[in-house]
């Protein structure tokens, strides 16, 4: 017992952090990417703020601004290297949740080209002969591009609606004399808002303090006060973009997006359970202490899962559910769903691969990877890598591991009757989604966090445990849960990035550079087409430090010892205003009360050199 309560204030302290490790850093030491968008200082013949004024007149009702996919593109080498990392994340986010797709320029009439000038902007529609896409300083910003990238797609901003004047005010008394062009709206003969509502939410809004004059008077305000916090978003596009932007461009479904269920249905997505085997997942449906993940118990009498029993029967009974048969575009795939295991040690998720055989019947079993239970009984996130480039199916098998009836597992199993201690103990699963992209490089879990940023206070610094690259480098990532940055809308919470000392180090390449880390915070939402996940990135290149020291050099040489890893870990470099406490709190940040950050260190070298010359094709 004592042991224990002494490893329960070792977590303690560990989670209210001394600064062991302060050496914290801001990517945007002047602000940069507070409001790229608005493009103050550019000498562009820009409207509303990064509106490229088109030569003729541009109506994005006009079918000639639409563009046939895949939008070739050209990434200039002027761009920053991360700008060029960010635009290839903001391609896959389209990938994942429209029908917009993109590729490498060859020779085509017409093209996007991303340049370097002086801020972020863009036209709107496809211009038909090839149009630049300018991103400038803090523009290399995942959510930023999304933004342009619905510019030269067809839209505008969402405040120049025809009926804005319903939802928000305009105070163009408090606008920068000469600036007040950048709040014009349009007619409906010339925009059409695709028979939507109105979205505050929308990636395309502007924000409350856009081209004001006195820094406390905002420019816009929003009719329903409480979207004031949330106009002018950049997380990711919202429900409504994606909407309007899969019904412009007639989209029957996302490209990259194989297979979702959340079990909210008895037809559970087409999954079927295997006849050969001992007994049957359980389609549940939630009730209070044995909750689903989709709703988590949000609404009374819903939300279900899928559930198989081991609190009795025979050893290694076992279930397995299949997925329907699913077409792979593209080599690998990432399966991620939330599981939650309360019984015997021993039991086990298997995640199985069934695919063609060759001869058209999708039968060739293989197992990619087996989950066992542990002392954590809440709902976890799991990723599994799948590399499939024929038809195949994903099966999931749970297996009974404890002896009957759960004897043996701890001295005191035989005394308790187990099934009253852990309800409904056993195997459980929701949240499935198996999109063709990469699964995260490395997932950090934080639990009770709406606890954690109560307690918090600028000093609080939360370090990840070492992480492995693919390359083979450790990185970490510091949390501040509440950084000392605030605005109008409250606290922020802050992410770092940082090197580690590994057990590869003496076969690395050093210094690191060329490699991209990208950090996100993931909205837990059940559908991924709807989640706003947020990201930020950096790049890490020769930078040397006040003394000399190359920035992204072996942390053994460049770091600081931390104890509490026995590793070394060098100086992080990262965002304070990362995420809003008002974001967090709202959507699906912190289902759970978990908050799930992925992080990626990859290497980019190969966009060092992208720029093709513009050379159109005879035709
Ligand atoms: C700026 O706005 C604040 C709040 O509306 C107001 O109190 C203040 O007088 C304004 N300052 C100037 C210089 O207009
Ligand atoms: C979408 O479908 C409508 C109706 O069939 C058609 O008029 C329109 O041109 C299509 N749009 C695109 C971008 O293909
Ligand atoms: C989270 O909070 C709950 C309730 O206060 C507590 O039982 C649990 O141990 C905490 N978990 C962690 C990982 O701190
Ligand atoms: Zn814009």
């Amino acid at each position: 017992m004592k042991l224990l309560l002494l490893l329960l204030g070792l977590a303690a302290a560990a989670s209210h952090a001394i600064p062991v490790f302060p050496d914290v850093h801001e990517v945007y030491a002047n602000g940069e990417d507070e409001n790229p968008l608005m493009n103050l200082g550019s000498d562009a013949n820009l409207i509303e703020g990064d509106i490229l004024l088109p030569e003729g007149r541009n109506a994005l009702i006009d079918k000639r601004y639409r563009w046939t996919f895949p939008i070739p593109y050209i990434l200039g080498d002027d761009l920053d290297l991360n700008a060029k990392g960010c635009v290839h994340q903001a391609f896959e986010m389209y990938r994942l949740k429209s029908c917009v797709d993109f590729k490498p320029y060859e020779g085509e009439k017409t093209f996007i080209k991303f340049e370097k000038r002086g801020g972020c902007f863009s036209s709107v529609g496809d211009q038909q002969n090839g149009q630049i896409l300018s991103l400038g300083v803090g523009c290399d910003h995942k959510a930023v591009i999304e933004h342009e990238l619905l510019h030269a797609l067809g839209f505008y901003h969402e405040q120049s609606r025809t009926d804005r004047d319903d939802y928000v005010d305009i105070w163009l008394d408090q606008v920068i004399p000469g600036m007040e062009h950048n709040f014009n709206k349009y007619e409906d003969d010339f925009i059409t808002d695709q028979n939507t509502a109105y979205d505050y939410e929308s990636i395309m809004h502007y924000r409350p303090f856009s081209f004001n004059k006195n820094e406390s008077a905002p420019t816009v305000t929003t009719k329903i006060s409480v979207f004031n916090n949330i106009i002018g978003q950049y997380l990711d596009f919202s429900r409504m973009d994606i909407l309007r932007l899969n019904r412009m461009y007639n989209c029957s479904g996302p490209l990259t997006l194989l297979d979702q269920c959340a079990f909210e249905s008895d037809s559970v997505c087409g999954m079927i359970q295997s006849t050969t085997d001992d007994g049957d997942w359980v389609h549940t449906k939630s009730r209070p202490g044995v909750e689903d993940h989709t709703l988590l118990g949000r609404c009374r009498d819903a939300g279900h899962f899928m559930h198989f029993d081991t609190s009795s029967g025979p050893p290694q009974a076992s279930a397995l559910l299949e997925s329907r048969t699913l077409y792979p575009r593209r080599k690998s795939q990432c399966l991620q769903f939330f599981y939650k295991m309360t019984g015997d040690p021993q039991d086990r998720l298997v995640v199985w691969l069934k695919v063609d055989d060759g001869t058209g019947s999708v039968r060739k079993m293989s197992k990619i990877h087996t989950f066992y239970a542990d002392s954590d009984h809440s709902w976890k996130i799991a990723h599994v890598p799948v590399a499939s480039t024929v038809k195949f199916r994903y099966s999931l098998q749970a297996v009974r591991g404890g002896a009957t009836p759960m004897a043996g597992a701890t001295p005191m199993a035989g005394a308790m009757p187990m099934a009253g201690a852990t309800p409904m103990a056993g195997v459980y699963v929701d949240d499935v989604t198996l999109t063709e992209t990469q699964c995260p490089g490395a997932v950090w879990r934080i639990q009770n966090f709406s606890r954690v940023m109560e307690t918090a206070d600028a000093n609080t610094y939360i370090n990840s445990p070492p992480f492995y690259s693919a390359e083979g480098y450790a990185f970490g990532v510091s949390l501040r849960p509440r950084s000392g940055y605030r605005d109008y809308t409250g606290d922020y919470a802050g992410l770092y990035f940082h090197l580690i000392s590994g057990e590869n180090d003496a076969v690395m390449d050093w210094p690191a550079v060329n490699r991209q880390a990208r950090l996100v915070v993931m909205d837990q939402d059940p559908d991924v087409t709807m989640r706003m996940s947020t990201a930020r990135s950096l790049t890490t290149d020769l930078t040397t430090m006040a003394d000399g020291r190359l920035l992204w050099d072996d942390p053994s040489k460049v770091g600081t010892l931390d104890p509490s890893c026995s590793c070394y870990r060098g100086a992080s470099w990262g965002w304070s205003n990362f995420v809003k406490h008002f974001d967090l709190r709202r959507r699906s940040y912190l289902k759970n009360d978990d908050l799930i950050v992925f992080v990626d260190f990859e290497d980019i070298t190969s966009l060092v050199k992208t720029e093709v010359p513009i050379q159109p094709r005879p035709v």
